[in-house]
């Protein structure tokens, strides 16, 4: 069942659970997303970015969504815009039928940041629409950088209280320390929890972490025997999810992890057998290699059997 981002969310908020939003490109993403969202009996977030909306098409991506939840239609999933960078995009995408979108101006200066946010958070909550914004950079943080350097980068607990007040977003993304793709930390990994408590605590609605893929042990290690090559790669440890759903983390953003899986089984069947070029050979033990990472995630974040 197709429904609006705050009908997932605001129950996660309440009972401190985190949901996966899993960014998808292609039809076999988004159907081992919804398997894996069955099998584990969790409501689901599949997200688009205005990469992969090009490279799928709006109609698509909304289409295939809407398939996908009417076959399973006891699962409550939002469809939702990534890191969208216009009020335009925002709009496409919500006249295009997604039910959640997140406007990111977090690179603009602070006000600019705010009046942009309010100006989707207008039109979509006059759609029905649920709308998420970021505060401060995504990147990782080093043990020895300062503490203004600190807090030009990650989320200012105070300025979030005054944005989510004079914006009425429904979701904010807090930048607590990492970032998207496989190489998040140079060092120990490393995240800013007392910063986010503040968040919450000021804010009180449900806060979103960017660049949560875990690259686990088994994943990573799939991957190179296949020949790829991770090198420095380092994700957020699962005790580190945890603490951040602890914290005030509700949606749980994930792609590298599912790339890097699909990917994995991909590879070995390419080299395990040269001369197969069946597609479905390759896609169908992907799809159940990425499933179960999902399935996995849905249990460490909470959200298992909370249909
Ligand atoms: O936040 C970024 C997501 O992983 C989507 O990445 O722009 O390559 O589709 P993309
Ligand atoms: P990862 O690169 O850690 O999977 O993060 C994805 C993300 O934040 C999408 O918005
Ligand atoms: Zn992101």
């Amino acid at each position: 069942m197709l429904v609006n981002g705050n009908e997932i969310l605001q129950k996660a908020h309440k009972e401190f659970y985190g949901v996966g939003a899993f960014n998808f490109v292609n039809f076999e993403m988004l159907q081992a997303i919804f398997a894996a969202a069955n099998e584990a009996n969790s409501p689901v977030i599949v997200q688009a970015s205005e990469g992969a909306i090009k490279y799928m098409g709006i109609d698509m991506v909304v289409g295939m969504v809407q398939v996908m939840a009417k076959r399973y239609g006891h699962i409550p999933v939002a469809l939702h815009l990534d890191h969208g960078t216009t009020f335009e995009s925002c709009k496409k995408a919500i006249e295009a039928g997604f039910t959640s979108v997140m406007i990111d101006a977090s690179h603009h200066p602070f006000e600019e940041n705010l009046a942009m946010t309010k100006e989707v958070v207008d039109f979509a909550h006059s759609k029905g629409v649920s709308v998420e914004a970021e505060l401060g950079r995504l990147m990782g943080v080093e043990d020895n950088i300062s503490v203004d350097e600190k807090d030009a980068v990650l989320v200012n607990p105070k300025e979030a209280e005054i944005f989510v007040k004079e914006t009425q977003v429904d979701f904010l993304a807090p930048a607590i320390g990492t970032s998207h793709g496989a190489f998040k930390f140079k060092g120990e990994p490393k995240l800013d929890f007392e910063r986010l408590q503040e968040v919450k605590k000021m804010t009180n609605i449900p806060l979103v972490l960017h660049g949560a893929s875990a690259i686990p042990d088994y994943v990573r290690n799939a991957f190179l025997a296949t020949g790829g090559d991770l090198k420095g790669s380092k994700g957020v440890p699962f005790e580190f999810l945890q603490e951040a759903i602890k914290g005030g983390i509700n949606k749980v953003n994930t792609d590298t992890d599912l790339r890097i899986a699909f990917m994995a089984e991909v590879r070995r069947i390419a080299n395990d057998d040269p001369t197969q070029f069946d597609l479905r050979k390759f896609f169908a033990p992907a799809m159940e290699s990425m499933k179960k990472v999902i399935v996995e995630r849905m249990h460490i974040l909470g959200s298992a059997n909370k249909i």
